[in-house]
């Protein structure tokens, strides 16, 4: 099986200069699209689960499903990551599911809105890089807060990333990923004009700790498409807007390593399942809409791996274990 730790997925793309996406997932449906996608691509996948998915799925649901991915694909690449964790209980408890890869985002305080301190969000970070990396579980943190709306991930004042700060940060902490604040929000309704992205943090970052995964949260492109079909099947989604692919692609260029993706699944998953409802009223065998939507995940997501490079990378080593990784960072 090729369950590998986040960290060596990070750092092959690292090498050759492309994104991996790590997509969010809280059910069947949305597993086997992205997996077949990974499948078809021939690309490394991260799948992560939130806190909230977890909740949603009592943890042992959700853990199982992911496990079946693995077990179903045993050439493929898959790290499995906890994203958004908030305390080192909630990272305990992902290490203990089996996940090769925990967040810790230490940007905001408890209540999901205010923000730490540099110092507070250090030590929290630090607790769990020590924590984590004796299981070889690779760490991602998250300096500086996004903007925008999701649900609890919510800050009530945006602070993009500072350079500087990150690097004192990433030696500090010793995490292997960095989520950087450049302007992108979770949700659906990211920008209001055209959008615009301070890359140029992520290129000054990049240029201050070269080996440094940088991570892009909130990195949907709400695609057009999808919201049209959303709302001529009698959805609500006036004016949503997304990240542009072109900026992701730069992002990429200047060190960007994964790639958050959540929201365009929710919409290409409701797209389908409003058109069936729509079109065929007389059907009700969950199949008959959530096929659909599985089939629409596969398709945006197959796109995406095309589009951040990720395709065709999965044979291009062999994967290495956890023991691997703990007996590297006890080095
Ligand atoms: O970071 C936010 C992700 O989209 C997860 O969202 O907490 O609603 O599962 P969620
Ligand atoms: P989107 O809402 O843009 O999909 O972002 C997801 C994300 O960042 C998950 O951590
Ligand atoms: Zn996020």
């Amino acid at each position: 099986m090729a369950m590998v730790p986040m960290k060596q997925m990070l750092d092959e793309a690292g090498k050759k200069g492309y994104g991996v996406g790590a997509y969010n997932v809280n059910n069947m449906e949305q597993i086997q699209g992205i997996v077949k996608a990974a499948r078809e691509t021939g690309s490394p996948v991260i799948i992560q689960a939130s806190r909230g998915a977890l909740k949603y799925t009592n943890l042992v649901y959700l853990k199982h499903l992911m496990m079946a991915a693995v077990e179903d694909n045993p050439d493929l690449k898959i790290a499995l990551h906890l994203d958004h964790g908030d305390k080192l209980e909630s990272v305990k408890t992902a290490i203990s599911l089996g996940f090769t890869s925990v967040m810790i985002d230490g940007s905001l305080k408890e209540d999901g809105k205010t923000p730490r301190t540099f110092e507070d969000n250090a030590e929290i970070t630090r607790s769990v890089v020590e924590y984590a990396h004796q299981y070889g579980v690779t760490v991602e943190g998250e300096l500086g807060t996004l903007g925008g709306i999701e649900e609890h991930i919510q800050a009530s004042v945006v602070l993009l990333t500072d350079p500087k700060e990150a690097q004192k940060f990433v030696e500090y902490t010793g995490v292997d990923a960095l989520a950087v604040a450049i302007g992108t929000s979770h949700g659906a309704y990211k920008f209001k004009a055209t959008p615009t992205l301070a890359l140029n943090i992520v290129d000054e970052i990049h240029k201050l700790v070269p080996g440094l995964a940088l991570v892009m949260h909130g990195a949907s492109s709400v695609p057009q498409e999808l919201i049209a079909k959303v709302n001529k099947y009698g959805g609500k989604l006036p004016g949503a807007m997304g990240v542009p692919i072109s900026s992701i692609q730069e992002a990429i260029k200047f060190g960007v390593r994964k790639i958050n993706v959540d929201t365009d699944s929710r919409l290409a998953m409701t797209g389908a399942i409003r058109e069936v409802f729509a079109i065929k009223p007389d059907k009700f065998d969950p199949r008959d809409y959530l096929g659909p939507a599985r089939e629409a995940v596969y398709e945006l997501i197959k796109t995406k791996m095309i589009d951040f490079g990720t395709a065709g990378h999965n044979d291009d080593y062999s994967p290495i274990t956890l023991e691997d990784t703990k007996r590297a960072y006890a080095r």
